[in-house]
């Protein structure tokens, strides 16, 4: 397996006969986008511990420089402590950002367009935004109409798509219900809200993760939530805060997939977060057949955190839909790429917006796991795939996409002969030492 990988780079992974280890997962990514937003537009200074490496929060970090935020980097030494990653000391500006001379690039990350979108509403200049060949297909509708019921202009590409340019000005507070249940149009809603006159109200049709919320009570504002119903009034002040920011269970469920795969498989993962709007994926790989304990829970700054053990026992697969999609959908690449494997197949239902993400993430998979010899319906809103399968080892892509070189990077550890995964460098988009940390966990 390639442990620095450039531009375009290509992995191979042999298959594996076990998986076994500690792996110190990097900061969450959503909170991490949050925390760099919140903190800019707060009063005093930020400090965050294990802050993100993914170059998504990268370009957070980026763009808001660019407004005016002062920022910097350390990286973190300490073994002691157990923090991994970078040390980010952010200076707020207080409510109001510096217009940006340039462009805001928000590179292939639709957290950063869609949420700072919500604070580039409230601020009275013109700000341009834009994304790479991937988050230039992404659809952006879903903020730019309740941000425009709000009061700012904002033009797009035909059929919303990025670049946008965004006059942010008066804002007044809306009840909205959106049609997509997404967390990242529900925390540009209710960033927008901080700088409306009145209340914003956002009712979410299914429940989504809570971070935007969590994040901006650690911040210093009052956002109620009740249901499926988020509440912010208008002209709430922030203030800085020093936090740690927990381990990604959405990184950590690739090594937690690695461990379904083979029994007798032993991993430790510290310090991962434990929100429940997020675990919701350790439930469901526990019915799937994976045996997991949660130990030293503690709360950080509202956010759960606790370290899992898992044993792999015996992959039995299973069904997803409804809620659950929307709960694990960051999940379901590397839940469905390792389906075949299991016992019962697997069942992915009522996640069209799949096909929207990074690539089209229901075709992906299809295409890399015909690559490797299986079995699959791809459905229009998710897909069927047999159990009892045998893989073999094949080249695959990523298209570009991070979920799918990591999920079929840990696919490849259990079929038969050698896996090339083109394009596997866009993994650093979410976990940059991704194939590092996989390939020091494994045996071949
Ligand atoms: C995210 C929400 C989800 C998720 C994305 C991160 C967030 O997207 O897929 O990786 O941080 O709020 P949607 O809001 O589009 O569902």
């Amino acid at each position: 397996m390639s442990e620095t990988l450039h531009a375009g780079a290509a992995a191979t992974v042999l298959p594996a006969r076990d998986v076994r280890g500690i792996v110190r997962i990097p900061g969450d990514k959503s909170i991490s986008h949050r925390y760099a937003m919140l903190a800019a537009i707060a009063e005093g200074t930020s400090r965050f511990h294990n802050f993100s490496a993914a170059l998504d929060c990268a370009s957070t970090l980026d763009c808001m420089a660019k407004l005016g935020s002062k920022w910097k980097r350390e990286t973190n030494k300490s073994e002691a402590d157990d923090l991994v990653g970078e040390v980010i000391e952010v200076h707020g500006l207080g409510r109001r950002l510096q217009a940006p001379i340039q462009t805001l690039d928000c590179g292939n990350s639709g957290s950063t367009m869609r949420m700072l979108s919500g604070i580039l509403a409230g601020q009275p200049f013109s700000s341009d935004l834009c994304g790479d060949e991937s988050l230039s297909r992404r659809p952006m509708e879903r903020i730019i109409t309740p941000l425009s019921q709000m009061g700012a202009t904002i033009s797009s590409k035909e059929g919303g798509r990025p670049p946008l340019t965004i006059r942010g000005g008066s804002l007044k507070g809306i009840h909205y219900k959106p049609e997509v249940a997404s967390a990242q149009v529900k925390s540009c809603l209710l960033f927008a809200g901080l700088f409306a006159d009145g209340e914003t109200v956002i009712e979410e049709p299914i429940r989504t993760r809570d971070h935007g919320e969590i994040a901006l009570r650690a911040f210093g504002a009052e956002v109620d939530r009740a249901g499926n119903v988020s509440r912010i009034r208008g002209g709430q002040r922030l203030s800085g805060i020093e936090a740690h920011v927990p381990g990604d269970l959405s990184s950590a469920a690739f090594f937690l997939c690695a461990a379904a795969l083979f029994p007798g498989s032993q991993i430790t993962l510290p310090g991962i977060l434990m929100n429940p709007t997020r675990a919701r994926l350790l439930d469901i790989l526990m019915q799937m057949g994976l045996k997991i304990s949660v130990s030293h829970l503690e709360e950080h700054h509202g956010e759960l955190v606790g370290s899992i053990e898992a044993r792999g026992v015996a992959w039995k697969g299973g069904k997803i839909s409804g809620a659950d999609t929307a709960a694990l959908i960051d999940e379901i690449p590397v839940l469905a790429a390792i389906a075949a494997y299991s016992k019962e197949g697997l069942e992915v239902r009522d996640a069209e917006e799949l096909r929207v993400k990074e690539s089209d993430r229901i075709a992906a998979v299809a295409t890399n796991l015909r690559k490797m010899g299986a079995e699959i319906e791809e459905l229009p809103d998710g897909m069927r795939i047999p159990g009892g399968q045998r893989l073999r080892g094949a080249e695959l892509e990523s298209y570009g996409d991070h979920r799918i070189a990591m999920a079929f990077a840990v696919a490849a550890l259990k079929a038969e002969g050698e896996t090339v995964i083109h394009g596997a460098d866009a993994a650093a988009v979410s976990y940059p030492n991704f194939f590092e940390e996989l390939r020091a966990i494994t045996s071949t």
